[in-house]
Order: C-alpha cells, then structure tokens, then sequence
C-alpha cells in the first residue's frame, strides 16, 4: 500500500476558537478514524506557529487512531539567536515533524531566496523536522537533503483551476527520478472531489491543501476520498 501524506496548510487563518472548534469537530468525526486506520495516510496539520501549542495538547488529550502529526508553515534560517519574530527549529521541534519550506507565498512575499531556503532546510534537518519542499515547477532547485517535495504551480494556488492530474503525475515522476527525491505530494486547488485523481497516480503520494482544509468536514472528506 502507498504512503498518502494528506497535508493542511492554513496559511494566516483562524483564532484561537476556530482553532478548538476545527479541532473538536475533526477529531470527533467517527468517518475520519473509519477512512484511516487501517491505511498507510498520514494527516499533517500546518496552523500558524501560535497555535502548535494549543493543537498538540488538544491531540495529546485523545485517544487517537490515527497518525495525526503537526507541521510548522515556515522556519528559521537561523539556529538561534537576535532574529526578531522568528521562530528556530529546535524550538518548532517540540510540536512538529514536519515542516513546509519554500512556498510560493514565502518567495514573494518574503523574498526567499534558494540560499534561504537551503538553510532552512538544513536546520529543520538538523533537529529532526522533515521539510516539505515546495516546487512550482521542474526548474525549481531543491537542496540535495530534501527527501519530500511539493509540486505546487502558481496559477493554481486558491485559484479552483487546478494542474491536470497527468501533468502533476509527469512532474512528480521528475523529481523522482532526476532529483532523488522519495515522496511528491500535489497542491492547487485540491479539493474532496478531486483528490483521488491526483492520489490515483502512480508517482504522486499526497496532497498539499490550503483553502479545502479550513473545513473539519471538507478536509475529513479529502482524507477518506484519497
Ligand atoms: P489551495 O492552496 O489549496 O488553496 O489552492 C494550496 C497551497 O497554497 O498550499
């Protein structure tokens, strides 16, 4: 059975109650440990950084059947030290094993560069947080360590037109066998009527979602539908 990674990111969104309804509604739903035990899917969750506490105390209050891990949305370059409103991986580690690293937002937004990145991957790797590596397309470096890479195209980022399935396969089927890569997940406008399309393909092993997994019932549909 193929290893699913089935990954929330949600990016600037939700309070702190929002944080504790989601939570309570998604782990409560009985569908969501039917859909997943049983089954090689691992569920990442990636809130902003200020909610990693709340979420991993709230996870470690159930008695989960499902693999449930956290994820950080961004990381330090840096290991320590006078960098205002940043947050290490040592530090991150304590809630997460994973982290998503080079997403296109960050690269606009923030001006990450591919030196940027590589630190990042490098210090999240040092503390034993596995990176995500976004990539909007073939071109895109990828720092040699990166064992998971997301294929995420720009122009279907939260924008309902997603990249053909086939198209996502070929690419994925790239940074396998030319970059050395383990797993590639899809992201773009992945939803719970089209996540199997992706999932279905042989070189794509999970999906990175933004919009579709604000949603407890939206994001437990994409997990059973994969
Ligand atoms: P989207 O975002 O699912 O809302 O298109 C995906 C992402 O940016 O990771």
């Amino acid at each position: 059975m193929k290893k699913l990674f089935l990954v929330a990111n949600w990016k600037e969104h939700k309070s702190s109650l929002e944080v504790h309804q989601f939570m309570i509604s998604f782990l409560g739903n009985e569908f969501l440990n039917h859909a997943v035990s049983n089954t090689e899917k691992k569920i990442i969750i990636c809130p902003p950084a200020i909610f990693l506490s709340q979420i991993h105390t709230l996870i470690g209050e159930y008695n989960l059947q499902i693999k449930l891990d956290l994820g950080a949305q961004n990381i330090s370059q840096f290991d320590q030290g006078a960098h205002t409103g940043e947050e290490s991986a040592r530090q991150l580690s304590e809630f997460v094993k994973y982290a998503i690293v080079g997403h296109s937002e960050r690269r606009k937004e923030f001006f990450e560069t591919d030196e940027i990145l590589k630190n990042k991957v490098h210090t999240a790797i040092a503390s034993h947080i596995n990176p995500i590596f976004c990539v909007q397309g073939k071109d895109t470096y990828v720092p040699e360590e990166v064992t998971i890479v997301a294929f995420e195209p720009l122009d279907a980022i939260g924008s309902g037109t997603p990249d053909t399935p086939s198209h996502a396969n070929e690419v994925a089927k790239f940074f396998k066998e030319e970059k050395n890569v383990h797993y590639v997940l899809y992201g773009g406008s992945v939803t719970s009527k089209n996540v199997l399309t992706y999932t279905s393909q042989e070189y794509i092993d999970g999906v990175l979602v933004g919009g579709a997994s604000l949603d407890p019932l939206e994001f437990s549909r994409i997990i059973q539908n994969a």
